[in-house]
């Protein structure tokens, strides 16, 4: 047996430079013991080969693979190490194994991979800061209990989210502390060295209470969402049962009342450089594979106007931007008729990745389906809830499923604005790509100008509403 030392239970640098080195010797995968934190097996004999650089530059793996095992190594299955190196062995036999969604290794360290995820989102989303006062001012100090080894990963979300304060995230594996510059890490804690409540509480329970949505009420969803287990850390828990019993009544009043106009962050555009860059590694489903990049929305992120489409197709991806296509083009050319100007929009996708089918040298457009809209809203809703537009138009039948989630009939739904929940003003109409296939000349026509005048509508509402 060998001995593979890693450094701690989240090192992914360790593993990765220990599995070359044995995939490069020819070492099976039950030959290895990996060890956290230089504790040596009994049954091990051996110590780990250093790789030469020569054998080094002889070695690849795809992108895919290493952004996968990034995940999957902080699950905390002492068996993702193993399970690493034997998928890393069978993509060397077999290149295109990772694309086969039966393959068992592959479904088992995606299954590992998405729970990573999940864990990494609820730390996002739980986790809630009490103010503490020390010698150099107010630090904010929070409690959270992941289920994996995703402390470490998770950092540069709260230092970019929360750049201006000083805070601390206590965990029972490690702490981590952001000084406003540097961030630094600590030993394991317990629930009691973080602050049980402080007048910041107040701050987010009038925040939650201000976003409950009485008329998206499910307690079924949002117990999934957020499971029982978070909600001795979340000030707002104890504001739910009320809430839930009085939404009947909020609804109606809700009803009732004209929206108001949204109002964004004051740090939305540092705030959107960071989503973008956390997008452009995105895995949330697997139309990554097999693509140029991740095609993010574009435009000034103080747009009053935000248009959304399908998904990037063979010349987006290439590109990186999205509308600059044949589809593309003729929107452009649409909006200048109808006096839009696009430079002053935001344009995006439901779907970031660009879904295709291979045949001979030609990528051919797929249509995404609906779990690849509910994953990619991910990154919709973040983008709506930094741009704030007072107007989103969703062109076409998948953008019109992501704005309302739910299926649209277009030609039931167009030409009318639709009350959204944010308090902006929802429109569907056709996607441009529409006008690009009708084989008919006269219908083309006619159907381009009935776009042209509906996008005229909706400008002259933007102005209306600046
Ligand atoms: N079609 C879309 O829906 N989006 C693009 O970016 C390009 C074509």
């Amino acid at each position: 047996m060998i001995c593979a030392p890693l450094s701690g239970p989240d090192d992914f640098e360790g593993w990765r430079r220990a599995a070359r080195a044995f995939a490069l010797a020819g070492i099976t995968p039950s030959q290895i013991v990996w060890q956290i934190g230089g504790e040596r097996d009994l049954f091990a004999t051996e110590s780990l080969p250093p790789p030469s650089p020569s054998q080094g530059a002889a070695f690849s793996v795809p992108r895919a693979f290493v952004q996968l095992a990034e995940a999957a190594i902080l699950h905390r299955d002492p068996e993702r190490f193993a399970m690493l190196y034997a998928l890393l062995a069978q993509l060397r036999e077999r290149p295109g194994s990772l694309e086969d969604r039966a393959d068992p290794l592959v479904r088992r360290v995606e299954a590992l991979a998405k729970a990573v995820r999940r864990d990494m989102h609820k730390m996002r989303a739980f986790v809630r800061f009490r103010e503490l006062a020390d010698d150099d001012g107010s630090r904010f100090v929070a409690w959270f209990e992941p289920e994996h080894h995703i402390v470490r990963a998770n950092a540069g979300f709260f230092v970019r989210r929360f750049a201006s304060m000083r805070w601390s995230i206590l965990t029972p594996e490690r702490s981590i502390h952001w000084d406003g510059e540097t961030v630094s890490e600590g030993p394991g804690a317990h629930r009691g060295d973080a602050p049980a409540d402080d007048p910041v509480e107040d701050i987010w329970k009038g925040y939650y209470a201000a976003i409950f949505n009485p008329a998206r009420l499910k307690t079924g969803a949002m117990l999934s969402e957020m499971p029982k287990k978070y909600w001795r850390n979340l000030p707002e828990a104890s504001l739910i049962p009320g809430l839930v019993a009085g939404a009947q009544a909020r609804e109606a009043a809700m009803i009732a009342t004209p929206p108001k106009p949204p109002s964004r962050p004051g740090n939305a555009d540092a705030a959107w450089q960071a989503l973008r860059g956390e997008a452009m590694a995105c895995t949330r489903c697997p139309l990554y594979h097999d693509t140029t990049q991740t095609v993010f929305g574009e435009g000034p992120v103080s747009a009053p106007l935000m248009f959304v489409g399908e998904q990037p197709g063979d010349q987006e991806d290439l590109a990186g931007r999205p509308f600059v296509g044949p589809a593309g083009q003729l929107f452009d050319r649409a909006l200048e008729e109808a006096g839009i100007d696009r430079t002053r929009t935001y344009v995006t996708n439901a779907v970031k990745h660009f879904k295709h089918e291979r045949r001979g040298k030609r990528r051919i457009h797929q249509t995404p389906e609906t779990p690849e809209i509910k994953a990619c809203r991910w990154w919709l809703e973040q983008e709506w809830d930094l741009v704030r537009p007072r107007i989103i138009v969703a062109l076409g039948a998948t953008a019109g499923r992501a704005l309302l989630g739910k299926a649209v009939t277009i030609s039931r739904m167009r030409g009318a604005p639709i009350p959204l929940e944010s308090g902006a003003q929802g429109w569907i109409t056709i996607h441009p790509s529409f006008l690009l296939r009708l084989p008919d000349e006269q219908r083309k026509t006619e159907e381009r100008a009935r776009f042209v005048r509906e996008l005229r509508v909706i400008g002259e509402q933007v102005r209306a509403l600046a």
